[in-house]
């Protein structure tokens, strides 16, 4: 494992592959392993850099909100670290509010990107309520009840009864999350900004699960809609964590759009 201090955290990352960077940029409340088996299938191909957000994984948490800005700027370190100028960034979900918030400090960072399972509007007021009582709940009573309200909204009912081993996998890492580390992106999520008039105008893959439970479809539709000339994949059989439920299908179209996207 790979750390490096950025700002007032270390922050852990994994760095493989060569060739034009790719970075990953997991979910909440997951961690970079999130990504394993994409890192596997691009990283014959491409360097893949893959962090522990801010309060996640093997990173460590810091006080106040973990606001979408701060973890954008935490990459934006990490590739300063790296020497890397220019990056095609990928995010699934809590991932894709950070990197809509990285697109809109850094564009000119930015070669293509690629958004799962996320959405550009911020929260309702009641998302905030909510958000607001889970943080309460993760630094009171831990992640395990977190987890649990989580997974069947996380994963189709296809997956939850017959693939116990995504279910596993999937539970495992929240229990792995730091509460205080929850709580903070839980705040953080709570105030980000809207991001449906950003002007995108780089090349965008959307993919999402045809059973996303949390960002439904409609919801990429409507950054399909927004971002010119960008291409929207719904994938079956699945629900949010659609990387890990169709691996294949997705790192198909990942595949399909780096190589399209690099030329
Ligand atoms: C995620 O998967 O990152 C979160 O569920 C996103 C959210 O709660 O809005």
């Amino acid at each position: 494992m790979a750390q490096v201090q950025i700002d007032n955290i270390q922050m852990a990352y994994t760095d493989v592959g060569s060739g034009r960077p790719v970075v990953l940029i997991h979910g909440y409340p997951f961690n970079r392993s999130l990504w394993n088996e994409q890192i596997a299938a691009l990283s014959g191909s491409y360097r893949v850099i893959a962090p522990d957000l801010r309060g996640f994984g093997e990173s460590d948490s810091s006080d106040g909100p973990s606001t979408m800005n701060r973890m954008a700027q935490d990459v934006a370190l990490l590739l300063d670290h790296l020497g890397i100028p220019r990056i095609t960034i990928g995010a699934l979900s809590m991932g894709g509010y950070v990197t809509l918030a990285f697109y809109k400090q850094f564009a000119s960072r930015v070669r293509a990107l690629i958004l799962a399972d996320t959405r550009a509007q911020a929260d309702t007021e009641e998302a905030k309520q909510t958000r607001a009582r889970q943080a309460e709940k993760a630094l009171s009573e831990g992640m395990a009840g977190i987890a649990d309200a989580m997974l069947p909204k996380l994963l189709t009912p296809e997956t939850v009864s017959k693939r116990p081993e995504v279910v596993k996998r999937v539970r495992d890492m929240m229990l792995k999350t730091k509460p205080e580390g929850a709580a903070a992106a839980l705040r953080g999520m709570a105030e980000r900004d809207d991001q449906t008039s950003l002007k995108i105008s780089v090349p965008t893959l959307i993919i999402v699960g045809a059973e996303d439970a949390i960002t439904p479809v409609a919801d990429s539709e409507k950054m399909n809609q927004a971002i010119p000339g960008s291409r929207l994949v719904v994938l079956e059989n699945a629900g949010h964590v659609s990387n890990l439920e169709r691996s294949e299908k997705f790192n198909e179209a990942l595949l399909d759009f780096l190589s399209e996207s690099s030329s």
